[in-house]
Formats: structure tokens, C-alpha cells, sequence
């Protein structure tokens, strides 16, 4: 049905024989939608009627965004009729709405002003694109007859935008809560605080911002492989929100229905407060502490003294402030990964907790966050944390964020009657790559692509009946390592946060992944118009090269969109609408240069996927006692720079890597090849020895070859592959036995000090 995958847009324009399900394009998908006919048009005579004056506000933030685009601008008086009428019935749900529009009428009945607005939005959403554009255009400036009734699933509905590891300026926050309130997200949660910056001005200390608010310019080189700060290095990298712009951004987001709530993450994750204030750290850490650029290394141990009562009135001195400034009724103290090497060490903080009657350091962590805890909640607030917050006594009345792999850690909080929100970092932050790896800017860990958050559901079977009703929403997070111009927070964050929308919003089970796609791609159409950067990822494709029989592969092509073609050539020449279309994995027992896009309506959509496969003798070949994604060695493709992009194995830490490869029959070698990666920043390196055996029976083996590397030939900085290669003076071998060790733990001066390291290889080459 691609003919009319079409907005409702093009369907006011011929596609009317539509079902209705065709012409539902707004995200999140409202619970009922009932199609009319005809349209409502908007001119400069349209009135729309208020009643008081958030109604107002609401009525003309929608109203200028037709002044440009439009040439005119619909009125908002206050008066009992119009065009557009809003009608209060306190009966309905907070956010639920309904929107009826006829050819001459748009009636809106909600309880409160959020009701209105998010009506008012899907009004948006339905309008052409262009709307959102800055230049007068031609236009039928209208929206087709319709009933939608609809209501949200849950109540907390988040977004975490972490302006500290990257300061994103206050014009572009204010155009991202415009994009998130299209979609009906109505929680964004400032992470104001870590290792890499502080941004809120705190006029009671100003160090904070002084100081805190700026690093040393490691710009030119991947997050994990920024080196710390050396004494008196100028740090010209960064910025600050004072609190008049804060104020100008909570009253934006109010007007969009969004809450701003504020993350002042304590006690670890403090490298910016505490290069601004060193004497609340605990007073073992002797070593400069400076705004980290990167990780930080041992840094990233640095943490307020909790045996140190001062650390308490400043923290307090800086909430007071906070509580002041932001309306919410939560403020979020972090907790997260306080990792407790200084406390250990620290003789104030032993006394703290001998003092206490605590058990341990985690223990002690329960006692600085209920300590703070309390004073907010004194102070009229709530308080949030990550899950972190359940491995010692819970705050009073907090409300937990699970965010550990699936969030499950936030049950246990659960458990012991807390509301929680899940957040969870394998399907809902936006950090990781969102598409095939290949075509991603470089980022942390495994994909969560658009699919993968969609198909998210928060309630899990296993659940005691009583977590659903303690659960009071989700949130995507937005972590900034990887981001150093404003653009590059708009494409990790979009469209993947209108899956997060759709989970959020829309009823259990009643998701439908084709016709969030139409939605999606309208709201994409809105992005563009308002200039906004959003990813295409969802049309690449991610392709899997597997050894299926002995000396073929299995080629298997997959985009997650159903409603796009692949097509694709095997001779290295560029794939068109016409080249053979794709419709199950195929069979290459050669060398071949595979390229592949897809394609909707004879357009391309996607990047092209190269895929280069060249033959050796280990290709195709078994690898004995091997686990299935060992396959990847023999499989005749080279994995990227980027180790986690499925093409490359590794055995874990520290584990030595150790197959043999079934020749079939007794072959002549003269060479055998590993291929390693280097990537310093996620301390991946290559292995400190491999050595290559030869044998005709699996039983007995000869050492044909063997390599071994000095710590300065193996930690060495930047991302680079290196084919590895042992000279075997042309013996004759039917079985080929690598075994690889890993180096160890990375040396003092890298920047993951201590660390294991992990080797990953591709491809094995045996010549
Ligand atoms: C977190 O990702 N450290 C909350
Ligand atoms: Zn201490």
C-alpha cells in the first residue's frame, strides 16, 4: 500500500477509498479515531474561543504557528463561540481529550489545559508540514473531519537530556521541547550535573559555574579516549544555564505541558562541583581535581565526603536554590554508580559510618541520600533516583528510575511499596546506535534501534500485580558523551523518542508497528520544517553473513521497515530501482562485491550497504568446537572500526581466545592472518601473543608460527585495525589451531588505569 502511505494530508488530495487505519498519522496513536467528511479550513477569520488564560496561551502558541508559513494568524478571544471552541468537563482524566472536527466546527472537551493542548497537537500533526516552516507558502490550510477520543496510558510520560557531558544552549532546549511536546512527552528531566560539567548557576556558589561549568577542548577525539586535564590547562569548552534562562525555560515547557525536573546527581558522578568546591571531597583525594573532559579514569572515583557535615550544608545551600527555581514536584539526587574506593580510604567517612551504626560504605550511601532526602522532602519536594538507590535503605517516599539493563533493579524498590519509572538502558537510551552500526556516528555499547525501543513492553508478566500500579511511567535518556554540536543530540534523539511516546502513551498491546511508521513519518515531515536533524537509520539495512554450509555463505539482508524494498547487485556496481529485489537471504560461494539499498516508489531511502567478501582458504570453513558467533571469522567480510558492530568476536576479559579451523584436506599454508582492532578508549586491544599450531588428525599439533607484543606495542592510543600475520614456510596442514591471549589489565597511564582489556579479531586469513 505504498501508493498511499500517504498523511492525511494526501488524503484530503484523492486518497479518500482509504481505511481509516491509513489516515491515522498522528503519534502517539489515540485511542479512537472516527473519520468524518470533509475538512476544516483555516483562514485569518478563524476564531478560536477561550475561556481563561492558560487556555489562552495554549490557543495562541498553536495560532502564531500559522503567522510565517500561512501569512495570517488565527484570533484567540475570549469569547463564549468560534470556530474552535475548548469546553471543560471536569469529568474526563487529566491529558485525556476529545477533538471533534466537522467541516465548519473543531470542539475540543478536556479537564484541563493539558487535554486541550495535546488536541491542539494532533490539529498540528494533521496540518501539512510546512506548517512549521519560516516562509510563506502556498497551502489549503485545513484538516480533515474526524473524532478522536483518547487519553494517555501513563501518567509519566519522560525524556532525560544530559546537558552536562555536552552543554546543549538554552535556544536549542527550547526547540527540543517543542519537539517533545508534539509527541505528548510531558516530563523532561535535566541532567544538570556529573563529572563533565556543571550547568545551573547556584548564586550562592558560584564556583560552580565559574569553574564547574567548563573543560579542557579534547573535542577532536572520542569521549573514552580524552585524556584528564593537566593543572592550569584552559578549559574553554562548555556553559551554563543562569536562572533567568531556567526560568525562561520551565515557563516554555509549562506552556507545552512539559515539567522540567531538575538532576543534581550526588554523591558520585561530581567531578564539576568538586573542581569547583575541592574541599567538600574527601580529603584522601590528594590529586588535582579538574572538570573531566572524558571518563576520567581514577577521577571518576572523586565523591562528596559524607563524613564531612559542611558537604551536607553545601549541598543543601545548592537544593535550596533549586527547590526555588524549578515548580516541579521532584528533584532528582542521582545516586548512580558511586563507586566507593575514597570512603573506603577516607577517615572522615569510617567515622561517619561507626558513628551511624551503618554496616558498610553502601550503607553509608543510604544514609547521604536519606540525609539529603530529607531535607527536600522538608522543603515540600519529592525525591527521584536511579536504582542504585535500592542497594542500601531507600529515601523516604522516592521514587526509583530502573535503568540497569532491563530496570529490574527498580522491583526491588517496588517491593518495599516505591513508585518507579522504567528507564531502562538496553531499550531506552538513546546513546546507543539506533541502526546498522556501519553508518552510525560513533557511540557506546549495542544497538536500541527504532524497533527495539517500540517493542518495548514496561509490564512484565512475572510482575506481582502489585508493581503495575507503582509504575508510574517510562523515560528515554539522552546521554551526550558522543554529542558536540547541537545537531548531534536532535539525531540520536529523533525519531527513536517517538517510540518512547507510543509505549508511553498508548494502551497495553495496542501497538502497531506499520502504523506508527506512518505516524513517524509524519512527524518527521514536522521536524524538517522546523529545521530539526532527525536519523534515517530505520532505512539501512543490517546484514548477517553466515558460513551455512561447508564453502558457501549465507547472505541475509534485513531493514526494519516492512514497507521499503531492498534491492541489491553482486558485481560492485551501484543498486537501482531495477537491480534484483531481495526476498530471502541468499548463497555466494566467491569472492563478490554485494551492494544493497532499499527503495520505496523506485526512490532510494537508505545509505548502500557495501559488502565486500573475499575468499581465503579458512572461508566458509568449520570451526571446530566453535560457538555459533564465531562464524563471523570465516565469513569472508572484515568487520568496521567499530568492534561491536557484530563482525568481530571476542572471547570476553581476559579470556584466551582459542579454535581450530577444519581445512576439509590437507592444504599447503604459507601465511595465517588475524585481524585485530585497536580501539583505546573502551580499552580494546590486541592480544599479547598468538600462536599458531598446524595438524593432519585434530590430535596432534605443531607450532608453526607464533607472535608476542610488548605493553608498548599493545596499548597503544586511537582506533585502528591491524592484520596480524604468521609466516608458515608453506607446511602442509589440515587443521589450523589459533590460540590468543589477552594483554591484561591496562597500564597506569591509560585512561582505563587497572582495567581489563578485551581482545576482538576478524577475519582469520589462512593463505
Ligand atoms: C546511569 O546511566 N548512570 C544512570
Ligand atoms: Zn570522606
Amino acid at each position: 500500500m505504498v501508493a498511499c502511505m500517504a498523511t492525511l494530508i494526501l488524503s484530503l488530495s484523492g486518497c479518500h477509498s482509504l481505511q481509516q487505519s491509513e489516515d491515522a498519522t498522528i503519534i502517539p496513536q489515540p485511542l479512537s479515531v472516527e473519520k468524518g467528511n470533509g475538512s476544516f479550513s483555516f483562514s485569518e477569520k478563524t476564531v478560536i474561543a477561550v475561556a481563561d488564560n492558560e487556555q489562552r496561551i495554549i490557543a495562541e502558541n498553536f495560532a502564531s504557528l500559522f503567522t510565517k508559513p500561512a501569512g495570517f494568524t488565527p484570533k484567540v478571544e475570549m469569547v463564549k463561540d468560534g470556530d474552535i471552541v475548548f469546553a471543560i468537563d471536569k469529568s474526563m482524566k487529566s491529558d485525556a481529550y476529545e477533538l471533534h472536527i466537522t467541516s465548519d466546527k473543531v470542539s475540543i472537551k478536556a479537564a484541563d489545559a493539558k487535554g486541550f493542548f495535546y488536541a491542539l497537537q494532533n490539529i498540528r500533526l494533521m496540518l501539512p508540514p510546512t506548517i512549521e516552516g519560516q516562509e510563506q507558502v502556498e497551502n489549503a490550510w485545513k484538516v480533515p473531519a474526524v473524532v478522536i477520543k483518547d487519553e494517555p496510558r501513563f501518567d509519566y510520560r519522560g525524556f532525560m537530556l544530559d546537558v552536562s557531558r555536552y552543554f546543549l544552549p538554552k535556544e536549542d532546549v527550547i526547540r527540543m521541547i517543542d519537539c517533545i511536546s508534539m509527541l505528548k512527552i510531558n516530563r523532561l528531566h535535566l541532567h544538570l550535573t556529573d563529572d563533565n560539567g556543571w550547568r545551573l548557576e547556584i548564586k550562592k556558589y558560584p564556583r560552580l559555574t565559574e569553574v564547574g561549568a567548563w573543560k579542557v577542548d579534547r573535542q577532536n577525539l572520542p569521549f573514552p579516549d580524552r585524556r584528564n586535564p593537566k593543572k592550569g590547562e584552559p578549559a574553554t569548552v562548555g556553559g551554563f544555564y543562569t536562572q533567568k534562562d531556567m526560568k525562561e525555560i520551565i515557563r516554555y515547557a509549562a506552556e507545552r505541558q512539559v515539567e522540567i525536573i531538575p538532576e543534581i546527581d550526588i554523591p558520585a558522578h561530581s567531578n564539576a562541583a568538586l573542581a569547583s568546591y575541592p574541599e567538600y571531597a574527601c580529603p584522601v583525594v590528594k590529586d588535582f581535581i579538574g572538570v573531566l573532559p572524558g571518563l576520567g579514569g581514577k577521577n571518576a572515583e572523586v565523591i562528596f565526603c559524607a563524613g564531612n557535615d559542611k558537604t551536607f550544608d553545601f549541598l543543601q545551600g545548592v537544593l535550596d536554590e533549586v527547590i526555588a527555581l524549578f515548580p516541579s514536584r521532584y528533584i532528582n539526587l542521582g545516586g548512580d554508580e558511586a563507586t566507593k574506593t575514597n570512603w573506603k580510604k577516607c577517615p572522615l567517612c569510617q567515622a561517619r559510618i561507626h558513628k551511624e551504626h551503618l554496616a558498610d560504605e553502601e550503607a553509608l550511601q543510604g544514609y547521604f541520600m536519606s540525609r539529603i532526602g530529607d531535607y527536600v522532602r522538608s522543603k515540600g519536594k519529592q525525591i527521584m533516583g536511579w536504582d542504585e538507590l535500592t542497594n542500601s535503605k531507600l529515601p523516604e517516599e522516592s521514587i526509583i528510575l530502573g535503568w540497569q539493563g532491563y530496570g529490574k533493579a527498580a522491583l526491588k524498590a517496588a517491593e518495599q511499596g516505591h513508585r518507579f519509572i522504567m528507564a531502562p538502558a538496553r531499550v531506552a537510551y538513546l546513546i546507543r546506535y539506533q541502526g546498522p552500526q556501519w553508518f552510525e556516528p560513533v557511540t557506546y555499547f549495542g544497538n536500541n534501534t527504532l524497533k527495539d525501543l517500540f517493542n518495548y513492553e514496561p509490564v512484565q508478566s512475572d510482575w506481582k500485580p502489585e508493581y503495575e500500579s507503582l509504575l508510574m511511567g517510562v523515560q528515554a535518556c539522552m546521554w551526550t558523551e558522543f554529542c558536540n554540536v547541537p545537531e548531534d543530540v536532535f539525531y540520536m534523539t529523533f525519531p527513536r523518542l517517538a517510540a518512547l511516546a507510543e509505549i508511553a502513551w498508548v494502551q497495553k498491546g495496542k501497538k502497531d508497528w506499520n502504523e506508527f511508521l506512518k505516524g513517524v513519518d509524519n512527524f518527521n515531515k514536522h521536524l524538517e520544517q522546523k529545521g530539526i536533524i532527525y536519523a534515517r537509520s530505520m532505512y539501512n539495512i543490517q546484514h548477517e553473513v553466515t558460513s551455512e554450509e561447508s564453502g558457501k555463505l549465507k547472505v541475509k539482508l534485513e531493514c526494519e521497515r516492512p514497507d521499503v524494498e531492498i534491492r541489491y547487485t553482486l558485481d560492485g556496481t551501484e543498486p537501482v530501482e531495477t537491480s534484483a529485489l531481495y526476498d530471502s537471504a541468499f548463497v555466494v560461494d566467491r569472492d563478490a562485491e554485494i551492494k544493497a539499498a532499499t527503495f520505496v516508489k523506485g526512490i532510494q531511502m537508505g545509505k548502500t550497504l557495501n559488502l565486500p567478501i573475499h575468499w581465503n582458504m579458512a572461508t566458509a570453513k568449520p570451526i571446530i568446537g566453535a560457538s555459533k558467533e564465531m562464524g563471523i571469522l570465516v565469513n569472508g567480510l572484515r568487520g568496521s572500526l567499530k568492534q561491536s558492530d557484530f563482525e568481530w568476536y571476542t572471547g570476553g576479559l581476559s579470556k584466551p581466545i582459542s579454535f581450530v579451523v577444519d581445512l576439509l584436506k590437507p592444504q599447503q599454508i604459507k601465511r595465517v592472518t588475524v585481524g585485530c582492532i585497536t580501539n583505546y578508549g573502551m580499552a580494546v586491544h590486541k592480544p599479547r601473543m598468538i600462536k599458531i599450531e598446524a595438524s593432519d588428525d585434530n590430535k596432534t599439533f605443531k607450532e608453526v608460527g607464533r607472535l608476542t607484543f610488548t605493553d608498548n606495542e599493545i596499548f597503544k592510543e586511537g582506533n585502528f585495525i591491524e592484520d596480524l600475520s604468521v609466516e608458515t614456510d608453506d607446511i602442509i596442514g589440515h587443521y589450523v589451531k589459533f590460540t590468543l591471549e589477552t594483554p591484561g589489565n591496562c597500564p597506569n597511564d591509560h585512561v582505563r588505569p587497572g582495567q581489563a582489556s578485551r581482545v576482538y579479531i576478524d577475519e582469520v586469513i589462512i593463505e
